[in-house]
């Protein structure tokens, strides 16, 4: 029986769970409008995924040469290979250059050029003239530093516009009424062992991807999905979880991220003859091709022998070439990340570098405004009334099957922001709620208990070990049906295998045994929609290279995937169109064609 637990109860207009860029901009946005709204985060703000974004934000603002936020469309429509919406990459494309200017505004200390304006550099994928020019010098950057500089700076203005913040809460579930309204949230304070139902008008969840799911990863160690986990756990679908990205330069052995920049200042990568390979698989952008085009030549060269070390897995980063005070103005991170990481002074030496679990394109599918969507009744657009997603957490969808690098902090602004602005149009400021629905939030709670009181003789940490390998092994830069199919095996036995998790600690004050228990529960929902819809893709596009479907199948696989999954880890499948359209006429739509970098 469910031990008795006395609960601490709340009323906001809104709720933003998660504090990272995306849950900073809107949690102000909507606090300097009068509306009444927390955020729960389970990390203090400003430790959030967001920090260690390096490269920078992408917007044409021109400062370095003619630029346009169309061409910016069409190279993000071709990088995310025709599976983004048009509708929604316009509205981020435009929107980029008055949000990194408001940005300025907030106070980032962005790099500067001689004539001080906002200093941009070239990232892989971003070009001119519709793919038709030269590089874009299209990505604003604070050093290699530009999610730390955004992520403060965002704290600050949340702090100067008084937003309150539940910090180190854990979100355990949403509530949802029998209107399939979502109605609040369960939280559990870590800090004193409490647990808190906080009713609100809307939940916005701004919670991260779960590159955790993987052995090996860019991102923190909390970068675990708990918003996805609690949607999947609602009954409702993620969109598109097939597609996740490798980003080419993880540090071989550690997986820290050695940003795109440093391909933007004029780095390179070589094999192990010495050879720049780049040249060979994408004559024109070379190393600043799109990211799936550049891991997947890593991977290439690497299975054909040419990978560098003893094991040839790795292949070589190099910028010994760039002048020590280039590297110190511009890349002063990264040279810090590849001495401790590496060992590596690569004033002198390269670093060596393998695709590596960076972000993931799926997430809770969403219309601009931030609001969670879910076809009903033949809309395909129909919204969830009570819950919004952003940031890595949603599919809005922009990134479709391959998101350009510094598309993402851009979308955490222009997606914060939008969010915000919904809920102050959509929200009367403290107007009455109704009451909960009886017994809210008690089926969080017995999951919560269950789990501190598991006894079984496999550790949170086993588990979560083998989910880890399974899906680095399963479900990797390059797929084929037999490769998945005996992943999925392995996580049907998995499944079964979590009734067998033990904890040790029963606290509820800082017990980070069940913190960690909740957090696999969460991933494990994500990991096994995302394996089941990568087998079930027969195609290869962006981020999802089938090498027993080598050829994009627009005819076909135009769509995007939605996957339901059942308590018995059993995933459903349905589908919805993308939007080929725009939404406006002050841009065309870009028909699809072959994608050569
Ligand atoms: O390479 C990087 O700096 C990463 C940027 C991004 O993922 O957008």
């Amino acid at each position: 029986m469910t031990e008795a637990y006395k609960i601490v109860d709340h009323t906001y207009d809104v709720i933003v769970v998660g504090a990272g860029g995306a849950g900073l901009r809107a949690t102000f946005g909507m606090a300097v409008k009068g509306l009444k709204t927390a955020c729960i985060t389970k990390v203090f703000p400003t430790r959030s995924h967001t920090v260690a974004a390096q490269g920078g934000i992408s917007a044409a603002l021109g400062n370095m040469s003619e630029d346009d936020w169309r061409w910016h469309f069409y190279d993000t429509v071709k990088g995310a290979d025709w599976l983004g919406d048009q509708d929604a990459i316009e509205f981020m494309c435009r929107e980029a250059v008055p949000a990194v200017i408001e940005l300025e505004h907030y106070g980032v200390p962005f790099s500067r050029t001689e004539e001080g304006k906002i200093y941009q550099r070239p990232f892989g994928g971003m070009t001119t003239e519709y793919g038709e020019g030269p590089p874009a010098q299209r990505t604003a950057a604070a050093a290699d530093r530009t999610g730390h500089a955004i992520l403060h700076t965002l704290y600050q203005q949340s702090l100067k516009h008084e937003a309150e913040f539940f910090v180190e809460y854990f979100a355990i579930d949403l509530i949802m009424d029998d209107e399939g309204v979502c109605r609040g949230v369960m939280a559990w304070n870590l800090d004193d062992g409490t647990l808190h139902r906080f009713r609100a008008r809307m939940v916005v969840l701004a919670t991260g991807g779960y590159g955790r799911a993987y052995f090996s990863c860019t991102g923190a160690h909390t970068q675990t999905g708990d918003g996805n986990g609690m949607v999947l756990r609602a009954g409702l679908p993620m969109q598109d979880m097939e597609f996740i990205q490798f980003h080419p330069t993880g540090i071989y052995g550690a997986g820290c991220l050695i940003t795109e920049g440093v391909r933007g200042e004029g780095g390179y990568l070589t094999n192990s003859e010495g050879e720049k390979f780049m040249e060979r698989y994408a004559p024109h952008a070379k190393d600043l091709a799109s990211r799936d085009v550049v891991s997947r030549s890593m991977t290439i060269e690497m299975n054909e022998g040419r990978g560098v070390g003893p094991n040839k897995d790795y292949v070589h980063l190099h910028i010994e070439h760039l002048s020590p005070e280039i590297i110190n103005e511009r890349l002063p991170g990264i040279a810090e990340t590849a001495r401790i990481f590496a060992g590596v002074d690569v004033t002198k030496e390269p670093i060596p570098v393998l695709p590596t679990v960076h972000y993931n394109m799926g997430g809770v599918p969403t219309n601009i405004h931030g609001e969670a969507i879910l076809p009903r009744d033949g809309n395909p657009d129909a919204v969830i009334p009570g819950l919004m997603a952003i940031g890595e957490a949603a599919c809005v969808s922009v990134h479709g099957a391959n998101r350009l690098g510094s598309n993402s902090l851009l979308d955490i602004v222009v997606f914060g922001r939008a969010a915000a602005d919904r809920c102050v149009a959509l929200i009367d400021p403290n107007s009455n709620q109704p009451e909960l629905p009886k017994g809210a939030g008690e089926n969080s709670i017995a999951r919560l208990d269950s789990r501190r009181h598991a006894k079984g003789g496999t550790s949170v940490a086993a588990l979560r070990g083998e989910m880890q390998t399974t899906m680095q092994a399963h479900c990797a830069v390059f797929r084929t049906h037999d490769v998945m199919a005996e992943g999925q095996k392995k996580m049907t036995a998995l499944w079964a295998k979590m009734d067998d998790m033990g904890v040790t600690d029963r606290s509820m004050v800082w017990n980070s045994d069940l913190m960690e228990a909740l957090e696999l529960d969460n991933m494990m929902l994500q990991a096994v929609v995302s394996l089941d819809g990568a087998l079930n893709r027969e195609e290869s596009r962006g981020g999802h290279a089938r090498e027993d479907f080598p050829d994009r199948d627009d005819e076909t696989w135009m769509k995007h995937t939605l996957a339901w999954i059942d308590e018995n880890g059993k995933t459903r499948i349905d589908y919805r169109p993308v939007h080929g359209n725009t939404l406006t006429d002050d841009v065309k739509a870009v028909p699809p064609k072959e994608r050569v970098y």
